[in-house]
């Protein structure tokens, strides 16, 4: 099993010599260049990065200072952070700081918080930093195509004191949609994509590269902060042989637990910070396996055992974080708010396949065809029956500054919809009518088909807030709405 997917490009066929491949030895992050205390430039502009690495051709992106992913932005809690983002692109741009609690006019959405960045200006983005955790950047104008091109870096908040571990790595999780010759597929905003699970691709790669293997050593505890920047792609991950234990969501601390069945599930924009003992014995091997859509599994990388262990066994110190200071919802006095989110193509006419993790195949693609004419004009997606064009739009809900609110979310569709909602974090409370064990707090909810999530916050962010679909060609297609906090 490799690292392709349904349309695989095969790393062989893109060597004209033919000659195998060769081990590729795993990324670090690059940590950006804080010029003085927290003060940032990232440009955003065209260039080629090694994706698939080794001998194989280099691969045409849109990218932050020059690499995908862009620089790792690291603060301390409670400091200040400026960011002088750059636009050499050909087009307008901005920069959203996804599960920040931002100010509105720091949020990074076009028309709504701010001018569009144009090409050739530069805009200071400066906020404090409230909550410590993983967070990540992308640009919120045409998200489908400047993110799909490797516009996204990650942003980490470190606590006062974090938890002691022996390393602290991130991996930033993206999914490609390639062609033979290794380039971006350039079929962005196609119905298909839109109208079905979004544009999924055929090459997953760990902080821009297609990775191999990460080295390990016995007795290691790691922080392992990943991030799932996908357009489209849902990942879940297996740590073969290991018990991974979540410490965070979304940035937001929980209380440390194994993930359900064993495996990390993450949409689009979502986080999860884990802590993983090194078990393994010296020279050993293990596959972390990326199991979410039924019969596409594949091996996304293995852990490797260096053949000398770093201590006999793992520490045993505290995994909990410290909690963030976010408002505790009052559930007793909270207002309640249904909304439902509609649309998509198939919806009912899917049978079981698509139900549990499907992806489409050419027939469903055939049947696409002959469905598209008259869907290719306006939204295709609905949050309570208005489809949005564009950011700017009448608030589908008003809600009065430092009140407590439940949000009834109803999955009225037959696909798998990440929800991420702007400038706040909230208490997913229950499922299906079953509460959740944690109480997790998140910024963005993957809701199953057809599911019903109720999540509950405090409105203490003042501002119009996004509330969307982070599968980004969802979005772009009209699952999309804005709520106001007045
Ligand atoms: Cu990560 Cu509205 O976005
Ligand atoms: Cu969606």
């Amino acid at each position: 099993m490799s690292n392709h997917f349904s349309n695989p490009i095969s790393r062989r066929g893109l060597l004209k010599a033919g000659a195998g491949f060769a081990a590729l030895a795993f990324p670090a992050l690059r940590p950006a260049q804080a010029a003085i205390g927290n003060e940032y430039r990232i440009t955003a502009k065209k260039g080629r990065v090694p994706l698939l690495g080794g001998r194989y051709p280099e691969t045409a992106v849109w990218h932050y200072n020059g690499a995908v992913p862009g620089p790792e932005i690291r603060v301390r809690q409670g400091e200040r952070l400026r960011v002088a983002v750059e636009n050499r692109l050909d087009e307008e741009t901005t920069v959203h700081w996804h599960g920040m609690r931002v100010p509105n006019a720091m949020d990074g959405v076009p028309h709504l918080t701010q001018a569009p960045i144009a090409p050739g200006e530069t805009f200071v983005y400066a906020f404090d930093c409230p909550d410590a955790g993983t967070f990540w950047y992308h640009p919120h104008q045409r998200g489908s195509e400047q993110v799909g091109r490797g516009l996204y870096g990650p942003l980490i908040v470190e606590e006062p004191e974090p938890i002691p571990v022996d390393r602290d790595v991130t991996w930033v999780l993206d999914d490609w949609r390639l062609l033979r010759d290794g380039q971006i597929s350039d079929d962005f905003d196609n119905m298909m994509d839109a109208g079905m699970a979004g544009r999924i691709g055929n090459t997953a790669t760990v902080n821009g590269r297609l990775p191999e293997t990460f080295a390990v050593r016995g007795g290691e505890r790691i922080r392992l902060r990943l991030i799932n920047a996908a357009n489209a792609r849902i990942f879940a991950l297996a740590f073969e042989g290991h018990r991974p234990r979540v410490v965070a969501l979304d940035g937001q601390p929980v209380e440390p637990h194994a993930p359900e069945d064993d495996r990390v599930v993450l949409g689009p924009a979502m986080r999860a910070d884990l802590v993983i003992d090194m078990t393994g014995t010296p020279g050993a091997r293990f596959q972390v396996i990326d199991t979410f859509y039924r019969d596409l599994e594949y091996r996304l990388l293995d852990l490797v055992y260096a053949d000398r262990p770093l201590r006999e066994a793992p520490p045993d110190t505290p995994l909990r974080l410290p909690d963030n200071p976010l408002a505790e919802p009052d559930l007793a006095t909270a207002e309640r708010h249904e909304i439902t989110f509609g649309g998509g193509m198939m919806s009912g006419m899917m049978g079981g396949g698509m139900m549990d993790g499907g992806m489409p195949g050419r027939d469903m693609g055939r049947m696409m065809d002959r469905m598209m004419p008259g869907m290719r004009h306006g939204g295709v997606w609905t949050v309570n029956g208005i489809a949005a064009e564009g950011h700017v739009m009448d608030p589908m809900l008003t809600l009065a500054r430092g009140r407590s609110y439940v949000l009834a979310l109803h999955n009225d569709t037959a696909w798998h919809h990440p929800i991420h909602l702007h400038g706040h974090s909230f208490r997913v409370l229950g499922r299906e009518g079953t509460p959740t064990r944690h109480r997790e707090w998140q910024d963005t909810v993957l809701m199953a088909p057809r599911e019903r999530v109720e999540i509950a916050f405090v409105a203490d962010n003042p501002g119009d807030w996004m509330f969307h679909c982070h599968i980004l060609e969802h979005q772009a297609a009209g699952m999309m709405g804005v709520i106001r906090v007045a």
